[in-house]
């Protein structure tokens, strides 16, 4: 699910567009009542028309002529509008999404679409992705990079195809993904592309080097030692997909190493879903990281070798 935070935002956004609609039509209407005496005459009878029929209603009265009544003054009030050389629409509340009326909802329970892109926008912003995402998808993932290498290439179909079904099965399935490959080979890429493909379907991603993550623990740490504190690190085991990139290139140490294994664990033990990337193969990865860590990143995630030339220099 989107965060609590986004979501809320988003609301609020929403809700701010429809009072700013709804204002700017007041305006308008305020504009031409104080240009023309007949729509200011017009708009106080139709003002009173609610008024009118609320009484009719409770004492039995027909309504039918009042109903007919407000008709003839509405057109009446189009053709000044049209005399006076503005659109018939001009009094409209202009909504920015017509489909909900900048409500969010449709019949009030089903989320609209224009709530829905702005989560997504709100939470690629709040993903620590930035503008990779615009940049790195599945489709501009190149295959025909690789062809000049039949191995490297069948190799890397592999890896997109795999990389393509864990994004579209993600619902279903949150096994970790353990990405290794030398630099430039497109790591970052395909994990910034499955991000994308998860957020849409509604999930609350995370993206970030291990070394600012570590940073942020250490950050907490310090912290919280002096009284109450918002902790930055609970993104981390709150989001849906948390994405660790360049995991090796940190210093190592005692904290670092429980950081990392607590990370990793909590959130499995949560059920939710990891993505890791590195520039060590296997055996650099056990020689680094102990037993535990090493048992659940290479023994329990999807592996993904990448392989291939630094993409970065161009080379095949
Ligand atoms: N198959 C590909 N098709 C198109 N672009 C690619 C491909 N592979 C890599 N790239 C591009 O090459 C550049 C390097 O890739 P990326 O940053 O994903 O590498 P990486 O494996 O994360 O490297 P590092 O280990 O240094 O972080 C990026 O701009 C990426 O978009
Ligand atoms: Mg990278
Ligand atoms: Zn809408």
């Amino acid at each position: 699910m989107y965060s609590y935070e986004n979501y809320h935002k988003v609301k609020e956004e929403i809700e701010a567009r429809r009072k700013k609609a709804i204002a700017d039509a007041d305006a308008r209407d305020e504009k031409l009542r104080s240009i023309s005496e007949e729509i200011r005459e017009i708009d106080g009878e139709l003002s009173k028309t609610g008024l009118i029929i609320f009484k009719a209603a409770c004492t039995g009265q027909d309504i039918a002529p009042i109903k007919e009544r407000n008709k003839l003054l509405r057109a009446k009030r189009a053709e000044v509008l049209r005399s006076l050389g503005y659109p018939e629409d001009y009094s409209d509340v202009k909504y920015h999404c017509p489909i909900c009326s900048d409500s969010g909802y449709i019949n009030g329970a089903k989320m609209c679409s224009c709530f829905h892109e702005a989560l997504v926008k709100a939470t690629i912003a709040s993903s620590g992705i930035g503008d990779l995402i615009e940049e790195q998808s599945f489709d501009n993932f190149e295959l025909d990079r690789y062809k000049k290498d039949p191995a490297v290439y069948e190799q890397m179909s592999g890896v997109l195809a795999k990389a393509k079904e864990y994004a579209s099965s993600f619902r279903t399935n949150k096994t970790n993904i353990l990405m290794i490959g030398t630099t430039g080979t497109g790591k970052t890429h395909l994990s910034t592309a499955i991000a994308r493909e998860v957020i849409k379907q509604g999930y609350d991603v995370i993206y970030d080097s291990i070394h600012n993550i570590i940073s942020d623990f250490e950050e907490d740490k310090f912290k919280s030692g002096y009284g109450p504190y918002e902790p930055k690190t609970e993104k981390y085991l709150e989001c849906d997909l948390l994405i660790i990139d360049d995991l090796g290139t940190e210093f190592s140490n005692q904290f670092t190493v429980s950081c990392i294994y607590n990370l990793i664990n909590t959130r499995m033990n949560h059920g939710k879903a990891t993505i890791i990337s590195t520039n060590l193969d296997a055996e650099e990865l056990s020689r680094k990281y102990e037993g535990r860590i090493y048992s659940r990143l290479v023994g329990r995630s999807i592996i993904l070798p990448f392989a291939g030339r630094d993409q970065r220099l161009g080379g095949f």
